[in-house]
């Protein structure tokens, strides 16, 4: 797969298990798939794929990396990645499958990619009930990264003309399983606290959560912060840059001479220096240093320097993401 965001052939199929079968090779072989969910469609690739994320990012044009939904096919695989509190194991019970994303620590031995929780520790898990993604998932046998499948900025797509409208070319497969019931996204509620916390309103009420709490005899709904949701379609506040991915070490970015001491994570011909010696891709191809990028701030982070340098990094395509991500990562947390 190229992961470039504008050279697929697209192919259409109507949902069938000869189509369900195509589209779960699609994913395994790190292409993009267009599915039906209750809610809206999405557009899916292997979560556990950096590369294959990466690819999502570029097909929508998604101006920062902002974490995606994984999708999965039980309860039980999502409490395999995500570590259940009370409160999601309850509102799992209720609500799943179902328009209900929860908000989990990732387990410690989660495959998900970082750059599918854009380098959060939390992870997004949602087991979505369309017959046709339920099949595709169980096919597949692992989780689905999939925000909805339309070009950033734009509607949600309920149909699948929608998403040729959107997305033709930028999208290997379009299952067509008509229209989504809902239309509403899933409600995205963070778990992984003592208390739950609503982070976008969606297809499951906010009554219908306080409810299922009280049923099961526990805390009630969180207060929302202002900053809670990261979302780049609907800003939530300045804020939200706490909420990401910040190393340990401090990190300066554009450098193109590592200075003593220094972990450089080099870019196209200014390579890597410093313990790790790492490159976000030596070809200066830009899928390649978003599919790299969380993973290698992670490892440069591991190797206790004081400052991590990044090499200067493009800024179209792709680059505008990483170097939006870069910046934020330059921002203490608490601010
Ligand atoms: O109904 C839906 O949720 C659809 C279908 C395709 O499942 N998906 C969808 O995905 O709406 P997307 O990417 O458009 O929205 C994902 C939401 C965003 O608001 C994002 O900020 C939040 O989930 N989110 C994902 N991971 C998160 C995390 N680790 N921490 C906080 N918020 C997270
Ligand atoms: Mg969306």
């Amino acid at each position: 797969m190229s992961g470039k965001g504008q050279d697929r052939s697209t192919r259409r199929l109507e949902v069938s298990t000869p189509a369900i079968e195509a589209a779960a090779a699609v994913l395994a072989d790190g292409g993009l798939v267009a599915f039906p969910t209750e809610t809206v469609y999405g557009l899916g690739g292997d979560a556990c794929s950096a590369t294959a994320v990466a690819a999502i990012f570029a097909a929508k044009d998604r101006p920062a990396f902002n974490p995606l939904i994984s999708h999965v096919e039980s309860t039980k695989s999502a409490f395999a990645l995500g570590v259940a509190t009370p409160q999601a194991r309850a509102l799992a019970d209720r609500f799943w499958p179902g328009p209900l994303t929860l908000i989990l620590t990732r387990q410690p031995d989660c495959p998900i990619a970082r750059l599918t929780s854009a380098g959060l520790d939390r992870i997004a898990l949602r087991v979505p009930a369309h017959p046709a993604a339920r099949e595709l998932l169980a096919r597949f046998g692992g989780p689905v990264a999939a925000p909805s499948a339309n070009p950033s900025g734009r509607i949600s797509p309920t149909r699948a003309d929608h998403v040729m409208a959107g997305l033709a070319g930028r999208v290997d497969l379009i299952l067509d399983g008509g229209r989504c019931d809902s239309g509403v996204e899933s409600t995205v509620i963070d778990c992984s606290g003592d208390r739950a916390v609503i982070l976008r309103p969606g297809g499951v009420t906010r009554d219908e959560v306080a409810a299922c709490l009280a049923g099961s005899g526990l805390a009630e709904l969180g207060p929302e912060p202002a900053s809670a949701n990261p979302d780049a379609e609907r800003p939530a506040s300045p804020g939200m840059l706490a909420s990401h991915y910040a190393p340990r070490a401090a990190l300066e970015m554009d450098v193109t001479d590592a200075s003593p001491g220094m972990e450089l994570i080099g870019f196209g011909n200014i390579e890597g220096a410093g313990a790790a010696g790492l490159n976000l891709s030596p070809d200066g191809d830009l899928a390649e240093a978003a599919a790299n990028l969380f993973d290698m701030l992670h490892l440069a982070d591991a190797g206790g320097s004081a400052v991590i340098g990044v090499a200067p990094i493009p800024t179209h395509g792709l680059g505008e993401a990483i170097n939006d991500r870069l910046r934020r990562a330059t921002t203490p947390r608490d601010l």
